[in-house]
């Protein structure tokens, strides 16, 4: 199905729904943005766990909350425990560095596994839901937080306040608002003026393309800009501060996140730039405390870097060689960034410090 219209254009969307039919789920297909809005119908788990394997949906908890829908639709087909395992196992592999995927399929587990076979469906709907509501609630919280920042820095400064981000971290990242977006948004349905440094996030060009295109439909000013200019313009003092998201942050404070992240975190160090990273409490792995080491990175085929895909001025949209035929590629997906280069998380229950003390006062309940 094609949609005119989308979130900004009139029409309110998340990016994930329970379909008319009342089971399957419709998405909004992010391999055909910036170009096409497109939504795509996941009628079982393989289909969920094939959009979440290609990347049609994208982003820590937006890849959660598809988990979650695969399993109340694997349990449709079948609510016997071999089943349930199955289907957990089946999706909790299709990408294996953000936790939030572990974090909601454990979740719906824990709802489901005690019940009665006749009421999993509805238990795990219903879990489902609650998860994705849930998501919404507490990225509008992180932008809550966030925002308190960005004033601030414009409170101080009086003029327009440049935020350097990667790759993408909005409301198609998750079920709506975004984590570090949200507090951009924020900010800019404040009137407070904001100017966003939209890293293009090679190689699958999630920032040029998805945060680029989100801001975009906002109305928020913004610039794309190569991955390698972030550490020129903090140089020039052209930017307040720099937002990420991640994939995965250990209960020391090191963060998983697009790769490239680290490098950014590095040049703010080096430039006195405050670099935050914006979070659910879902995506903490609160069982490690190294992220270099504990954090599997996944590893995505070479074409991601040897091909691009972009629109002919025709409006084709084409994939095209873009490197050395023949020469080989790697694609780590993700780095991590070590705790000491983090300033702040901004997660939903305030901005703390990114060690274990600083998570602890946020999250007194994880203390041993
Ligand atoms: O490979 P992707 O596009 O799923 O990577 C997404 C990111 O790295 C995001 O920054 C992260 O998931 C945080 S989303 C709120």
């Amino acid at each position: 199905m094609t949609v005119d219209e989308m979130k900004i254009h009139g029409r309110h969307y998340r990016t994930i729904w329970v379909a008319a039919d009342g089971w399957s789920v419709e998405v909004i297909d992010q391999t055909k943005l910036p170009f096409a809005f497109e939504t795509k119908l996941l009628a079982s788990a393989d289909e969920a766990a094939e959009a979440i394997k290609a990347m049609i949906v994208r982003g820590a908890p937006l890849i959660g909350a598809t988990g979650a829908y695969g399993l109340c639709m694997a349990l449709r087909v079948d609510a016997s425990d071999e089943a349930l395992e199955r289907a957990y196992d089946m999706l909790v592999k299709t990408r294996p560095t953000a936790i939030n995927l572990k974090w909601a399929l454990d979740e719906m587990m824990a709802s489901v596994r005690n019940q009665p076979k006749d009421r999993r469906v509805a238990a795990a709907y219903a879990r489902a839901a609650q998860l994705c509501d849930d998501d919404v609630a507490t990225n509008e919280a992180i932008g809550r937080q966030g925002l308190t920042l960005i004033e601030a820095i414009a409170g101080k400064k009086k003029s327009t306040v440049n935020v350097l981000t990667h790759c993408n971290a909005g409301w198609l990242a998750c079920v709506d608002w975004g984590t570090a977006l949200a507090p951009i948004y924020m900010a800019h349905d404040k009137g407070i003026p904001i100017h966003v440094w939209v890293d293009e996030t090679r190689p699958r060009n999630q920032g040029g393309s998805l945060t680029a295109y989100e801001l975009g439909a906002h109305g928020v000013k913004h610039s794309i800009i190569a991955d390698n200019a972030g550490g020129h313009y903090m140089q020039h003092g052209d930017v307040d501060m720099c937002i990420v998201g991640t994939d995965r942050t250990t209960a020391s404070g090191d963060v998983a996140n697009k790769i490239g992240t680290y490098l950014k975190a590095l040049a703010a160090h080096d430039n006195g730039v405050p670099f935050y990273v914006a979070l659910p409490s879902s995506t903490i792995d609160w069982t490690i405390a190294d992220g270099m080491k504990q954090i599997e990175i996944e590893e995505r085929s070479g074409r991601e870097i040897t091909h691009v895909q972009g629109r002919t001025a025709a409006g084709e949209v084409l994939t095209v060689e873009l490197t050395a035929p023949g020469s080989p590629a790697r694609n780590p997906a993700f780095d991590v960034t070590p705790a000491r280069l983090v300033t702040g998380l901004i997660t939903e229950r305030g901005i703390v410090a990114a060690t274990r003390d600083g998570l602890l006062k946020v999250f007194p309940e994880r203390a041993r």
